[in-house]
């Protein structure tokens, strides 16, 4: 669903909370912050959507680390996971346990638990997961505490909706986008391990409102601007020509229209804009940092073994929620 329909949606409900509900919906973060005592507290968070590649038990990696994706944007550990499955029984099981499978390993290796779900007959297929994490008080990151003069750092390439959505038009095969699909069923565990090591202001995880979408709430969230390097941002090779070749997931207008003047692009160059738009399933994370702890940061993420990490623009003070493209 587009941003704009999904705030419109939830206007309904009311916005008194829990005294113990430290982090709500309000603030768009990655998952709900519940406090249990007076050090710690539960995370929350659910995810599911349909197939994006054709392979079952690599859709059910991709959809686990999406999921578990979340408490890791938090600062949090994962502790036990709930299968949400709909399912079309015409497909074969066989291929629902794939997908399963896929999601029971890929939870595993997190560290965390599936410990059980639900399933409903539908035509589309569709999986997720309702994953529960913990956090220390003092160590939550929330995505709505970036400074004026942080650096931003991504950890995964973007055109993921890009190529996602030329494999299902028959453009690409899976064999040609094999490195986007690995990455996309890459935990976000060992980046997020480096950003507890060293200590970050703010963090989110990129997913369906794109990198633009997903920074605009961290900005708006944290009453500043941030101003981007085109350049600096990586990208799949495969999803720039694909896009220059008008290959635009609809959900990338979408999250486009919503933003509107939120979005100043200055840039241009080669690469299309549309791709910071682009819906990511199991996208990096966004890291705003201090500047003096920034070089810290790449060192920890390349030692985790983070095969991303580039420093894509700063936070300055200015209009909240802002964003400047260079
Ligand atoms: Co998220
Ligand atoms: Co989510
Ligand atoms: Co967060």
């Amino acid at each position: 669903m587009s941003p704009g329909d999904l705030q419109q949606a939830l206007s309904w409900l009311p916005t008194d909370k829990a005294e113990e509900l430290l982090v709500g919906f309000e603030t768009s973060d990655d998952a709900a912050v519940y406090k249990l005592d007076d050090t710690r507290a539960l995370l929350q968070t659910v995810d599911f959507f349909p197939p994006i590649v054709d392979s079952a038990y690599m859709f059910g990696q991709i959809v686990a680390a999406n999921a578990l994706s979340d408490i890791y944007a938090m600062g949090g550990t994962p502790l036990t996971a709930l299968n949400l499955a709909a399912f079309p029984c015409s497909l074969g099981l066989d291929l629902l346990g794939e997908i399963l499978l896929g999601g029971s390993d890929k939870v595993k290796e997190s560290g965390a638990v599936i410990v059980g779900g639900h399933t409903i007959q539908d035509n589309e297929p569709k999986y997720g997961l309702s994953v529960t994490g913990i956090v220390d008080l003092d160590k939550v990151i929330t995505n709505s505490n970036a400074k004026p003069g942080d650096a931003l750092v991504l950890t995964k390439p973007l055109g993921m909706g890009i190529l996602a959505t030329a494999l299902k038009r028959g453009i690409v095969s899976e064999d040609d986008i094999m490195p986007a699909i690995e990455a996309a069923a890459t935990l976000n565990k060992a980046a997020a391990e480096a950003m507890i090591e060293v200590g970050v202001n703010a963090c989110t995880d990129i997913t369906g409102f794109g990198l633009l979408g997903h920074m605009h709430e961290m900005v708006n969230g944290s009453g500043v601007k941030a101003t981007i390097t085109i350049k600096s941002i990586p990208i799949w090779e495969r999803a720039i020509d694909l896009a220059k070749k008008g290959v635009i997931p609809g959900g990338a207008r979408g999250n486009r229209t919503f933003l509107g003047d939120a979005v100043v692009l200055t840039a241009s160059g080669s690469i299309p804009p549309e791709i910071l738009f682009d819906p990511q399933t199991s996208g990096g994370l966004l890291i705003s940092v201090s500047q003096e702890k920034s070089k810290q940061l790449l060192d920890a993420l390349k030692s985790h073994g983070v095969a991303t990490r580039a420093v894509i623009g700063r936070i300055e003070e200015g209009t909240a929620g802002l964003i400047e493209v260079i």
